[in-house]
């Protein structure tokens, strides 16, 4: 197929990349560089030995975005493009409601006017807002998200599936991604976050390498096994694979799709935190400090639907990802500074 991916450059849209190409489709790239690095594509390129087409352009410009459909024709999107951090989207709402809920409607329209049937959309477990039931299936039910972040997910959702509603023929994947770490095993793919990071891992990444004195651990007084928040943490290469194979379901014709993705086993701040020395034999210094506004105490997936409708499973253990995460970060981190330092 010939994959058109929006965000390609990013974080899970480059681990996406590497997979599409590898499985051998075709892939076509639009990526503004909000939060990514051109040079990102001859990394691709590195790994796979494929640099693919990209384009530098704004999802949300819908005239720019007709043309490329229009030159490049593609039989799906996969649709990253996207603000994404959680405490930004609470101090500028209006920037996030624009952005992610205008880059969605230009994509979809485009995909309607040029007859492209099959979407992938990055979707997100804080759909399912707080919930006490776990593991979380694609049944419980979507709540209003905390946050407007949060909240473009659960728009963009329903859009979509309106637009299914009405074209019975348009397949569309919604793909509820847990948390979401590690990076390429090459050290040439990561994550990157601008400005301090707000997600436990890329924290943990800066500790490691001494960007950070220490990290800060959000209560120790949850209702868990030791205390501490429990997520569902996925390698984002198994995230990758995911994504072909919803692929593969929507060529088959399936309209709308739901489907977690995660692995079903939650690990808690401080289990994490050893995994992460175990992996790398780095040291983690560590604080308790009070919980975190609008956390919950935990969140893993049910997995059964990915696995029987997918045929999706993990590759990769929590240690891989806390191997490949700090590899990444070491490998650039000079770069990095000096990025951020400009
Ligand atoms: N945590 C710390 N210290 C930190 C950062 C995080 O203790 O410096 C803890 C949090 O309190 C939480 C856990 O680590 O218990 C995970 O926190 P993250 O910020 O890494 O991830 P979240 O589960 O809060 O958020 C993620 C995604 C969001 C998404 C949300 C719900 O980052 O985009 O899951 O699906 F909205």
């Amino acid at each position: 197929m010939k994959v058109l991916v929006t965000g390609g450059l990013g974080f899970i849209g480059s681990h996406t990349v590497i997979k599409l190409i590898e499985a051998g489709h075709q892939v076509v790239i639009i990526d503004n560089l909000f939060n990514s690095k051109p040079d990102v594509v001859d990394r691709i390129d590195k790994i796979v030995g494929v640099k693919p087409k990209v384009f530098i352009q704004d999802v949300c410009d819908k005239d720019k975005l007709m043309e490329i459909f229009k030159a490049e024709k593609p039989d799906a999107v996969i649709h990253f493009a996207g603000y994404k951090a959680v405490g930004e989207s609470c101090q500028k709402p209006l920037m996030y409601y624009r952005n992610n809920i205008d880059s969605a409607l230009s994509v979809l329209e485009c995909m309607m006017e040029n007859e492209c049937k099959n979407l992938v959309f990055s979707s997100s477990a804080t759909i399912y807002g707080e919930t006490d039931k776990m593991p979380i299936t694609e049944l419980s039910p979507r709540k209003e998200a905390t946050n407007p972040y949060g909240q473009t997910k659960v728009m963009i959702e329903r859009i979509i599936e309106d637009v299914c509603k009405v074209n019975p023929d348009f397949n569309a994947a919604l793909l509820r991604y847990f948390n979401p770490i590690g990076a390429h095993p090459s050290g040439l793919l990561g994550e990157d976050p601008n400005g301090l990071p707000n997600n436990l891992l890329p924290y943990i990444n800066k500790v490691a390498t001494g960007e950070l004195d220490h990290l800060n651990v959000f209560g120790n007084d949850y209702p868990t096994v030791d205390g501490t928040g429990v997520r569902d943490y996925i390698h984002v290469l198994d995230l990758a694979k995911g994504h072909v194979l919803a692929l593969k379901k929507l060529e088959n014709g399936c309209g709308l799709f739901v489907c977690n993705l995660g692995t079903g086993k939650g690990t808690s701040v401080l289990e994490m935190v050893s995994a992460y020395e175990k992996a790398t034999g780095v040291k983690i210094k560590y604080e308790i400090k009070p919980r975190r506004a609008g956390d919950v105490a935990e969140s893993y997936a049910a997995t059964n639907k990915a696995k029987e409708e997918l045929g999706f499973e993990c590759d990769y253990t929590i240690l891989d990802a806390c191997k490949h995460g700090y590899e990444f970060q070491k490998a650039n981190k000079v770069e990095l500074k000096c990025t951020k330092n400009n």
